[in-house]
């Protein structure tokens, strides 16, 4: 992988994915989403990851957002690009097969923010931020902020900090169900370690259908309980559910191959 802007680190299956351009407070500008785009497709394609961590460089932000000098001269239909590119990646993020938790280590706004909520959970670091600051600009949050804050934290609240463009801090996020854990900096990924470390130690096959029948809830053109009932009849077919049950049965630990 030939990267620019982000580093990345494979240890025991879980890939670290940092972006680093903290003297731009993490910014994704068009080369961060390009190398952004990279990792991803490492991580669904390379059979030694298990699951994935994204977290920014320094000690100040996560990311503050899409590189706002990337804005300034572009017209309507370059704007729709933009929020096009950015959908895409953050959608690849969701529905990856594979667990995705954003390390918040910082500033997490507008695009930050997004690509925070496209992760399948946050921990955040006592001194994170969040906030769609677009309406500060003349915009609005293209990346799919407006739709993952709804579903996150529920419309009223979503609609305050989206008119408002306020920031909120991480006692906050956790109250309104934005962050599922807030610890010390210097615990972040090691938190995030800890939690992948459990869900790497169960059947993948089995932990990727969570994610797609969980992420069914938010997609219209899909019922979510037939997403359910299918993917409950796929694990019937994984070796990994013959070994999960007669692990059960032996009182032992099981083994999977994630077939
Ligand atoms: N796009 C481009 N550059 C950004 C950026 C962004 N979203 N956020 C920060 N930066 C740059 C600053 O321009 C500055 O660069 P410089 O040193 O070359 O001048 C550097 O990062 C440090 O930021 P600075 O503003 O000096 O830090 P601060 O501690 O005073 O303020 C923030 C921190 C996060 C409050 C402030 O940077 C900010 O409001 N950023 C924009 C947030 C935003 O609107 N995001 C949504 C974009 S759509």
């Amino acid at each position: 992988m030939l990267l620019q802007t982000i580093t990345t680190h494979l240890d025991q299956g879980i890939f670290t994915i940092t972006i680093n351009r903290a003297d731009k407070l993490n910014a994704l500008n068009k080369q961060v989403m390009h190398d952004l785009n990279v990792a991803m497709d490492e991580v669904y394609q390379n059979k030694a990851i298990q699951s994935a961590i994204i977290t920014g460089a320094g000690s100040k932000a996560f990311v503050a957002g899409a590189d706002i000098s990337e804005f300034v001269g572009a017209s309507v239909t370059e704007g729709m690009e933009l929020a096009k590119t950015g959908q895409q990646l953050f959608f690849k993020i969701e529905n990856c097969p594979k667990p995705i938790v954003a390390c918040v280590n910082g500033f997490a706004l507008g695009g930050g923010c997004e690509l925070a909520m496209s992760c399948h959970f946050r921990i955040a670091a006592e001194n994170a931020k969040f906030g769609q600051p677009e309406v500060n600009l003349g915009l609005i949050p293209g990346y799919g902020g407006t739709q993952r804050l709804v579903q996150l934290i529920g419309k009223g609240r979503a609609l305050e900090l989206l008119m408002s463009g306020a920031m909120i801090d991480a006692a906050t996020a956790l109250q309104y169900g934005l962050v599922n854990n807030i610890v010390k900096p210097e615990e972040l990924i090691a938190k995030a370690i800890e939690v992948l470390t459990l869900i790497n130690s169960k059947a993948p096959l089995a932990v990727a259908a969570c994610i797609k029948a969980a992420n069914a809830v938010y997609n219209e053109t899909l019922n979510g309980y037939e997403v359910e009932i299918a993917a409950f009849g796929d694990c019937f077919g994984t070796t990994d559910k013959i070994e999960g049950t007669t692990a059960f049965l032996e009182k032992r630990k099981a083994n999977f191959k994630a077939k």
